[in-house]
């Protein structure tokens, strides 16, 4: 067992055989503490390798096993061997599904008839709306006023219902929570909840099994669900691997938690990156990325759109701008060792008709 240091808590990593291939060797992470009285504690984080396997078993053959995309002239712009895992082209347009189902699917008999409510005025609600049709699950979603028509619409088709507030006079965690229990549903939040976590963590499971070698791993980090359940499945598979978290400038809760030690709160932040406009990392996730993940780098808006551009007019793939900001980070803030190995999340591609055409139009 090793072990590393951490206030109050050994942080300790425990070797394993791979149940599915009994010739790789794992590693899991928990914390635990050695009291007085030489009893011990152990504090263990919300998910584990085990629990993204699951996700995997669940969700296969539902979600798409998306495409790893690369490009020499991206590779020769910034040094690396570049491995795009192209969530652009998962379901509903983003990995948010891979999580919304695998949530919904492990509910009890009792809580899928009762249905289910969640807050979300993106691609969260559409993971939601889809998992809840193809399961039979009735779905309230949560989303504000001035949320993007077209996602509404998505939403909406997919048969959830909508129900909306003002963003300005409420808080979204209120009015679901108030709405969830006037109707007896059940709350399935967006990042803070282990089944979702684990089900996004099945984005680095499969990119690290078509690229068993990657020396590197970059996504961007909102709440945490994505990074939480990805740093999980790919520190075990490959434990000397490092990742990286990516936030826009203003939208820099989770840098700022990395300096300060502890989960810090900002007010509503402004940037296009809307996937990522959280004010506090999770309460669940916090935890898990602070352990498993390198540093978290920033990156500014207008990196963003350049990033954006480069993957449509270079490699054909249209991400949105939360889906364009580990890229933006490996051509202007990365910092690793000339030729590595680097796989880059790209999240989404729900991008507003406006967007595009400004995206396009800008030189
Ligand atoms: C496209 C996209 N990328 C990244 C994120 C951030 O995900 P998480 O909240 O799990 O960190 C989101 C969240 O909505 C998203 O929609």
């Amino acid at each position: 067992m090793l072990k590393m240091e951490c206030n109050g808590f050994s942080r300790c990593q425990k070797q394993w055989l791979n149940p599915l291939h009994s010739n790789i060797i794992l590693t899991t992470t928990f914390c635990m503490k050695t009291l007085a009285n030489g009893e011990s504690i152990t504090m263990s984080l919300a998910i584990n390798f085990d629990d993204v396997i699951q996700a995997a078993e669940t969700i296969t053959g539902i979600v798409n096993r998306t495409p790893i995309l690369t490009s020499r002239t991206i590779n020769h712009l910034t040094g690396y061997e570049v491995y795009f895992k192209c969530e652009n082209f998962q379901r509903v347009g983003a990995f948010k599904f891979r999580g919304a189902y695998n949530a919904l699917s492990r509910l009890s008999e009792a809580e899928k008839a009762g249905g289910v409510i969640t807050h979300s005025s993106g691609n969260h609600a559409q993971g939601i709306a889809l998992s809840a049709k193809l399961l039979g699950i009735s779905a309230t979603i949560v989303m504000p006023t001035d949320a993007p028509q077209s996602k509404m619409n998505a939403t909406r088709d997919y048969g959830a219902e909508i129900v909306l507030y003002d963003r300005q006079v409420k808080v979204r965690e209120e009015v679901s929570a108030q709405v969830g229990a006037e109707r007896g549903l059940t709350l399935i939040h967006p990042y803070d909840h282990p089944h979702i976590m684990a089900g996004q963590g099945t984005v680095a499971l499969e990119l690290l099994a078509d690229v068993p070698d990657l020396d590197i791993l970059v996504g961007p980090v909102g709440g945490g669900g994505l990074l939480s359940g990805c740093s999980t499945a790919a520190k075990t598979i490959k434990p000397n691997i490092e990742i990286f978290g990516v936030e826009t400038e203003t939208s820099n809760d989770w840098w700022l938690s990395f300096q300060q030690n502890e989960r810090v709160h900002i007010p509503p932040p402004d940037t296009i990156a809307d996937g990522i406009r959280t004010q506090q990392p999770g309460e669940l996730t916090y935890p898990v990325i602070r352990e498993l993940v390198s540093e978290i780098l920033l990156v500014s808006d207008k990196e963003v759109i350049s990033a954006m551009r480069l993957l449509l007019t270079r490699l054909k793939i249209l991400a949105e701008p939360t889906g364009a900001v580990a890229l933006a980070a490996v051509l202007n803030r990365l910092k690793v060792t000339p030729g590595s190995k680097v796989g880059v999340i790209i999240s989404g591609g729900n991008v507003d008709e406006e967007l595009l055409a400004n995206l396009l139009q800008s030189t």
